[in-house]
Formats: structure tokens, C-alpha cells, sequence
């Protein structure tokens, strides 16, 4: 089996953020979305990966997960021209895959339980597609999945108006060859793209077995600001306290990890906090589910809830529910209460 993780498609959901880089490799508790998926698929034994790029994020991410050795993985890139979908990019890996079957993991979800054992049961039951679904509150944003009462995968609907069910389909997928001709007779659909969803539902109407599971643990699709601010709630829940860094004058309850060349002094920590590398943290309150990245220079501020990617600034500004490009600066005075901003790359405020 091989593996095919997708980071291409346009990110307007993640703008402006994703205007100057792929949102796949917006950080989750100080480490790339995308870097998670790959983790799983090592961990599910899977040991060669090719990468969907678009043509201009494709760099960055090449550049981030190089030939893959860091995983254990062995990466390969393939560039999807324009983002027509997610049939059409696993169909743009199609060649490369070959007659193997297919593990696709779309780059920026994010599973608790990983996928080792969904793998586990595709390799033995050998379906042509076995889909993992996750309940959730709001089906209309997902493919959503009726089953039937023997368990049976019954009818997949793509963002529907009126869900059959609250069963989103979670961004993976196992395949096997018999996916190519399902997926060389789709048509685009209304919102012009063609759909992985459509594809098994052309497997479903052929006669062929799809199987399902839910999820263990939790799910997340990391695709706009509020989605990413609750993955790196989820992940920080797990964080072990661990300081490279050096703490004076401080508070800390909670935990609370440090990377090296980090200095945090005159502080008030409630944990789950991360700080990466070589940042200087001074006379502010780090709240829960707060992560700030590499070089960042944070003083006067009260941050909650909120991510910092790498060189950004705050100076006094309280901040809620927040995500800020790299090199993002805040300066000045702030509202008098926290406020929940999503700014992209250098952007620069001043306040009163
Ligand atoms: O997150 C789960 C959902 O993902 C499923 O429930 C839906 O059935 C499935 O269609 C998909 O919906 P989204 O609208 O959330 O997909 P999105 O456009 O965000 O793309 C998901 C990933 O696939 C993302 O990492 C970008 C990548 N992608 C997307 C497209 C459209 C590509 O690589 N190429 C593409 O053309």
C-alpha cells in the first residue's frame, strides 16, 4: 500500500494567512498541520508517501518535509496544476501509485487515534474503499454518509443542505485500483470541483463493498481559524511540561513547554502553554491554548486561546482566540479587552 497525502487546493478559508503560505503548514501546538498526517501514516506502516502540491506552495512544503527521512517515510511530490478537487488530485498521483492500493489522508485533518487501525482492517477485509466518518454538529460542511442498519455505507451526499445524517466523512480514505475508473467518470460538481465523495458513491453504485468506521478519539478538519484554535486546544491538551528554555520571575501553573534560546521572565503561565525557540516573553499572561512560535518578542500582553507563528511582536495587546502570521507585529495600546484577530504575514497594527 502507498500512501497519497494531499497539500495542494486554494486555502481561501485560511486567508489571509494562506495568501503567503500553505495552509498546511499553519502550526497546531507549534508543529505544521501537515507534519501530523505524515506521523500517522509512518505509524500505520505505510512507508512511501507522495505529497499532492500546488504549483506555488509546493516549495515551501518540499522545503519543510524534504525527501521525508525526519518521518521515516519516503516522500515524493507530485503537483496537482489547479485545485479541481479532491478526486482530481489522487487521480493526479494516479500514475505514481500504480496497481498498489491507496491510503489518502487530506493534509489538513487532523486524527487523534490515527489510522493504524483502519489499515489494519482494510488489509484484511479487503474492501474496494473503507471511509473513516466522525459525528459532528454541523454536517452541511462535510460529506456526509448514510448507513445502513447492518452498517452498511448506504449513500454519500457531498455538503448537503439537508444531512441524512450527522456522519461526516473524516479525510481519509482506502482504496483500491478499483478507485481509477470511479474516478475517471466523474463529472465536476455544482461547486465545480470533482468530488472524492462522488467517486465512492460510483463505487457504492457499481456493487462494490465500502466499508466504514468512526473515528477513536477526535477528529478535526483544520480548515478556517476556529477549527485550527480548537485542534491546537486538543493537542495541547496532551502537552508534557518540558523547559530548554529559562524561566525567571515566573509563574506557571499548568503545563508548560519551552524550546531553547527561549526566555521568559516576569510572567504569568496557565497552561497548556507552548513557547518554541528563541523567543523572548516578558511581563505578560500566557492563558490556556496558548502557542507561540521560533523568535518572538511578547511583552506587556495577555494572550489567550490564541497562535503565533514564527517572528511575530506583541507589545500590551490582550489577545483572544487569535492567529497571527509570521512576522506579524503589534504595537501600541490595544483595546482595554482581549480581542480575537486573525492577521496575515507582516501585518503590522499600531494601537492608541
Ligand atoms: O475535512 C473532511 C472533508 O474534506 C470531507 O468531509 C469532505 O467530504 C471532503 O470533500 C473535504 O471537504 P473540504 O471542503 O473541507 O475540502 P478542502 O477543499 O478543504 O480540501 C481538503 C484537503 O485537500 C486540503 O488539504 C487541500 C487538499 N486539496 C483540495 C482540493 C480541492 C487538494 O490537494 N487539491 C484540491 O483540488
Amino acid at each position: 500500500m502507498k500512501g497519497v497525502v494531499l497539500a495542494a487546493g486554494s486555502g481561501t478559508r485560511m486567508r489571509p494567512i494562506a495568501y503567503s503560505m500553505a495552509k498546511q503548514l499553519i502550526p497546531v501546538a507549534n508543529k505544521p498541520i501537515l507534519f501530523y498526517a505524515l506521523d500517522d501514516v509512518f505509524a500505520s506502516g505505510v512507508s512511501e508517501v507522495a505529497i499532492v502540491v500546488a504549483p506555488d506552495t509546493g516549495d515551501e512544503i518540499r522545503r519543510a518535509v524534504g525527501d521525508g527521512s525526519q518521518f521515516g517515510l519516503d516522500v515524493d511530490y507530485v503537483v496537482q496544476p489547479e485545485p479541481l478537487g479532491i478526486a482530481h488530485a489522487l487521480g493526479v498521483a494516479g500514475p505514481w501509485v500504480g496497481d498498489d492500493d491507496v491510503l489518502l489522508y487530506l493534509g489538513d485533518n487532523m486524527l487523534k487515534g490515527g489510522v493504524g487501525s483502519t489499515v489494519a482492517a482494510f488489509r484484511q477485509l479487503r474492501p474496494s474503499c473503507h471511509i473513516l466518518l466522525s459525528r459532528v454538529e454541523n454536517p452541511q460542511r462535510f460529506g456526509v454518509a448514510t448507513v445502513g442498519a447492518d452498517g452498511r455505507v448506504v449513500e454519500l451526499v457531498e455538503k448537503p443542505e439537508h444531512p441524512a445524517s450527522d456522519l461526516a466523512l473524516a479525510g481519509i480514505y482506502l482504496f483500491d485500483p478499483s478507485i481509477w475508473p470511479a474516478i475517471e467518470s466523474l463529472q465536476p460538481s455544482g461547486r465545480g470541483e470533482y468530488e472524492i465523495t462522488d467517486a465512492i458513491q460510483w463505487l457504492l453504485d457499481s456493487g462494490r463493498e465500502v466499508h466504514a468506521s468512526e473515528v477513536s478519539g477526535w477528529w478535526k478538519d483544520t480548515g478556517t481559524k476556529e477549527d485550527l484554535l480548537d485542534a491546537n486546544d486538543l493537542v495541547l491538551e496532551a502537552l508534557v511540561s518540558e523547559i530548554a528554555g529559562e524561566i525567571t520571575a515566573t509563574t506557571v501553573t499548568g503545563a508548560l513547554a519551552v524550546g531553547a534560546g527561549t526566555e521568559l521572565r516576569g510572567c504569568e503561565v496557565r497552561g497548556p502553554v507552548v513557547v518554541g525557540r528563541s523567543s523572548v516573553v516578558t511581563d505578560s499572561v500566557l492563558g490556556p491554548g496558548t502557542a507561540i512560535g521560533d523568535d518572538c518578542v511578547v511583552t506587556g500582553a495577555e494572550l489567550t486561546r490564541s497562535v503565533l507563528l514564527d517572528g511575530v511582536q506583541v507589545e500590551t495587546w490582550k489577545l483572544r482566540n487569535s492567529l497571527l502570521g509570521r512576522h506579524v507585529s503589534l504595537r501600541g495600546r490595544g483595546p482595554d479587552t482581549a480581542v480575537p484577530l486573525m492577521l496575515g504575514e507582516r501585518s503590522e497594527v499600531v494601537g492608541a
